[in-house]
């Protein structure tokens, strides 16, 4: 046991669903006391707001904190600064992060059940740390369980540019599985396929120019497809893939629904599967799946497999700007960001090198 964190917590909170510049204030929470049993005390470090967190906050996210008073916030890196009684496995300064979804990460400081956080070493720095939770899991898990890939195999991907389609590219090389990946076109084109290129990426392109651009390529027609995107982009991966493919759906960032075409049906008897990390991937882990999928995520940027995401990163408040939380969301709303926005909670102590 040790001393309980000092300065009363503010945190993010709504109390009804919205857009979240609308239900979002930032409020002070009662003091801290002392952890109970099975409890720990944690000060938060850095908070990413993923895609779930939006939906989560608009009411469109199966998993949700309670309402009135509901702190969002699914992902984040804490940092123990009290443990209760019969707390084993956690000690005060470790870094942790949630093993479960919608404890409220969007704060400054929380108690928690010991149980549901998992230590991560500081050896792999603070971008990885902070963003190891939901989106290189996610890109394991799709790469692992849907069809069985060997090297020289290939797997098409939008959504390139999001911090998972960085990781199914960076893993997918590692294991000699060559990707093929689809991103929007943008002012910053040529550096944008640099930068995927050098994660290992072996072919970048746009819609408009993959038939033209996949032909010149030579590469095998994909086993395995991953949609995060939706619509025209969700028909794109689906045309490249090989007979009996399997396209995977794991997010819909344009908002538009995936259409499952007849001939894609009848003539490649292309199945269409969907994945969800926080819902029955970690029902059929438990806990220690979870915390097994992690630690093998940390050998990976141990090892040089994974570079971490660039971060963003935005104060809850300063003394300038008492609203600087509203920030991040701008940022967030903007395409082509190239970084995850993150809330630092460390007043910049942290040092989080900026995108
Ligand atoms: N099902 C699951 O368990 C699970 C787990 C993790 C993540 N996800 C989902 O995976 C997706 C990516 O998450 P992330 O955190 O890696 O994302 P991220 O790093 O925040 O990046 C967002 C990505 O979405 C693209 N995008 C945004 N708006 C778009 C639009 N209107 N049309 C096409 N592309 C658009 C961006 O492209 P630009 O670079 O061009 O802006 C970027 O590639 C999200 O949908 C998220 O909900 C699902």
């Amino acid at each position: 046991m040790s001393t309980a964190a000092a300065a009363a917590p503010r945190a993010l909170v709504y109390d009804a669903p919205g857009e979240p510049l609308e239900v979002l204030s930032l409020r002070e929470l009662p003091a801290l006391t002392a952890p109970g049993p099975g409890q720990v005390q944690l000060r938060f470090l850095l908070s990413p707001i993923n895609p779930s967190d939006i939906n989560t906050v608009q009411g469109k996210y199966p998993l949700m904190p309670q309402l009135p008073g509901g702190v969002p916030g699914h992902e984040g890196l804490a940092e123990v600064t009290a443990v209760g009684p019969q707390v084993t496995g956690l000690s005060v300064g470790d870094w942790v992060v949630p093993l479960k979804s919608a404890q409220g990460t969007w704060r400054t400081a929380g108690t928690f059940p010991a149980e549901l956080w998992h230590v991560v070493p500081r050896d792999i720095g603070l971008a990885a740390a902070a963003t190891i939770v939901i989106n290189p899991p996610s890109a394991l898990a799709m790469l692992e369980n849907f069809v069985s890939l060997q090297p020289g195999d290939t797997v098409a991907q939008n959504g390139a540019t999001s911090v998972v389609g960085e990781a199914v590219i960076q893993i997918a090389h590692s294991r000699g599985i060559k990707t093929i990946n689809i991103i929007r076109d943008r002012p910053d084109m040529d550096a944008t396929v640099a930068r995927l290129k050098a994660l290992g990426a072996d072919l970048v392109t746009t819609e408009e120019r993959l038939t033209e651009d996949l032909k010149a390529s030579g590469l095998p027609a994909p086993k395995l497809g991953l949609n995060c995107v939706g619509g025209n982009a969700a028909q794109a991966v689906t045309r490249t893939l090989a007979d009996g493919g399997t396209l995977v759906t794991y997010g819909g960032m344009a908002l538009q629904p995936v259409t499952a075409g007849v001939a894609a049906m009848i003539f490649k008897d292309i199945s269409f599967r969907g994945f969800w990390l926080s819902g029955r991937w970690a029902q059929s882990q438990g806990l220690q799946g979870r915390r097994a999928a992690m630690d093998s995520i940390v050998e990976m940027y141990r090892s040089g497999v994974l570079t971490p995401p660039r971060l963003a990163p935005f104060p809850l408040a300063t003394a300038a700007d008492p609203e600087a939380w509203r920030r991040a969301f701008e940022k967030v709303a903007a395409a082509h960001r190239g970084a995850k926005v993150v809330f630092d909670m460390t007043g910049g102590a942290a040092g989080v090198p900026e995108a």
